[in-house]
């Protein structure tokens, strides 16, 4: 064994533009505009889907394409019956609040993707899997994730859009019962990006502050010695000024 670690093969411009990426990936819902994304656009997204890791590298999902109006529309209806009882859910306030949150844009954006799991994709045991089973479902979250971030890097908009009962999402889109439908996305050009969460902008819910979120070595444990990371969570994360938002 070398002791020699490895060095990054990214230039400092390629490791910069990952962390734009990610700061700057937005969940978008209301500006889509109706420009179509161009199949080699959507066909570079759904080959970085396709590179996400997967446990035993089962490679448990499958991606459907939604362009239809039709299909489109019964998926905004499912959403329309389980907003209105999530809806009820809060009180007050919060409920008013909820009410003026758009929360998708199933019909303003040119594609829809559904991204299932097929949790039988491999017959038998899996490797990695044997102990904790839904380890294919966080795989197929790890494609939406990829998916999300490339489309970021090539000014596209998405939006996740889970208000809705999975067995309606199911029957829209003609999805077996043996597979699980993980993420339903809304997909398109875009007239900006937000450059904060909106739940955050609209006063729903701000982003918590790293450090309070960090133990050591047992759960909820301070950082004793290690104070450096810790000091490091709290100032600029090693960022340069104005790179991302604080905190
Ligand atoms: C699993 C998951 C489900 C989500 N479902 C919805 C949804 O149904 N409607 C919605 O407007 N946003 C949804 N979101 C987006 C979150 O609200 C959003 O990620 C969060 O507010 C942070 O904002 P950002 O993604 O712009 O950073 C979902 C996100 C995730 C990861």
């Amino acid at each position: 064994m070398s002791d020699k670690p490895f060095e990054s093969d990214f230039t400092q411009a390629e490791i910069d533009a990952l962390y734009k990426t990610i700061f700057n990936r937005r969940d978008v819902r209301g500006q889509f505009t109706s420009e179509p994304v161009s199949d080699e656009v959507l066909s570079r997204l759904l080959y970085a889907a396709h590179h996400a890791p997967s446990v035993g590298f089962m490679q448990p999902w499958n991606f459907m394409v939604i362009r239809s109006d039709e299909v489109k529309s019964r998926v905004h209806d499912a959403f329309e019956a389980a907003n209105e009882e999530a809806r009820q859910m809060f009180e007050g306030e919060r409920r008013e609040l909820y009410s003026s949150l758009k929360l998708q844009g199933i019909l303003d954006a040119p594609v829809n993707i559904c991204i299932t799991c097929d949790r039988e994709r491999v017959k038998g045991p899996v490797l990695g899997r044997t102990h904790i089973k839904t380890m294919d479902l966080f795989s197929t979250v790890c494609a939406v994730q990829n998916l999300w971030l490339a489309a970021r890097a090539e000014g596209i908009g998405m939006g996740w859009v889970s208000i809705v009962e999975q067995d309606r999402l199911r029957q829209a889109l003609a999805i077996p019962d043996d597979i699980v439908p993980i993420a339903y996305l809304c997909v398109g050009h875009v007239s900006h990006f937000n450059d904060e969460p909106e739940l955050q902008k609209k006063g729903w819910r701000s982003r918590l502050p790293l450090a309070d979120l960090v133990y050591f070595d047992q759960w909820q444990q301070g950082p004793g010695e290690d104070e450096g990371l810790l000091e490091q969570l709290q100032k600029n994360q090693g960022f340069p000024e104005g790179f991302i938002k604080l905190p």
